[in-house]
């Protein structure tokens, strides 16, 4: 890292049972190396269901409370508000920062219920911008074979295919639009291979950024 460098901000996003956690904890002890006395790398989870807010997140997602589409939106984007001064001083500090979801699952989790695009994006707009996203994608049906979905809300095939379609489309907007860059990845691959792939992309970005942070989407 330089003096004047940053840590890198990386997302990592997917349908579930893509195999996101699994890849973000194989990149976080890969970006921290040997020495566990400095931070290199930090992981954060969205939802983060530890906060007052993700509590209530947590409960909805498990149908132990009800939500209208519109208010449970605005409570998984304050939920990533609330981490926002967090990952800014991480990123200052020169820790690199992956997050496991981010805005791009707030927008295709809630667009697919039938609420506008435009509208699911604009309470993110603002958030600290990834300087790379791995979209780890893989077919619904092959994501279900691996042990199945969970008994959480959105956890079935259909769901996932419809949340699949928008994800599309926000990857194809990032592409064209500047906002740092999208990667796919093909997450139906060998576990390992997938990680490696991923190493390829996040290794230019290991030893800090230069540039300086980014709003998403102003
Ligand atoms: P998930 O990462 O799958 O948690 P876990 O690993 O504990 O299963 O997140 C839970 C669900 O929340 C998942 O189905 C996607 C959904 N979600 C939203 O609907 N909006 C959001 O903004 C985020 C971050 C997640
Ligand atoms: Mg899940």
């Amino acid at each position: 890292m330089t003096a004047t460098s940053r840590g890198a901000f990386i997302v990592i996003e997917g349908l579930d049972r893509s195999g996101k956690s699994t890849q973000a904890a194989i990149l976080q002890s890969r970006l921290q190396g040997p020495e566990q006395s400095t931070t290199k790398a930090v992981l954060i989870k969205f939802p983060d269901r530890t906060t007052t807010i993700g509590k209530m997140i947590d409960a909805y997602l498990r149908s132990q409370s009800e939500f209208d589409d519109h208010a449970i939106h605005l409570l998984f984007s304050a939920n990533r508000w609330e981490l926002a001064s967090t990952i800014y001083a991480h990123l200052a500090a020169g820790t690199t920062v992956i997050a496991d979801r981010y805005a791009f699952s707030g927008i295709a989790f809630s667009a697919r219920k039938g609420l506008s695009y435009d509208w699911c994006r604009a309470p993110d707009i603002g958030l600290p911008a990834p300087d790379l996203t791995l979209f780890l994608n893989v077919e619904p049906g092959v994501a279900r074979t691996r042990g199945g979905y969970g008994e959480e809300r959105y956890e079935t095939e259909d769901v996932q295919r419809s949340v699949r379609v928008v994800f599309e489309r926000i990857g194809e907007e990032m592409k064209t639009d500047g906002q740092g860059q999208w990667v796919e990845i093909d997450a139906s691959r060998e576990k390992d291979l997938v990680a490696r792939n991923i190493w390829r992309v996040v290794e230019p970005l290991s030893r800090g950024v230069a540039s300086s942070l980014r709003k998403l989407w102003e």
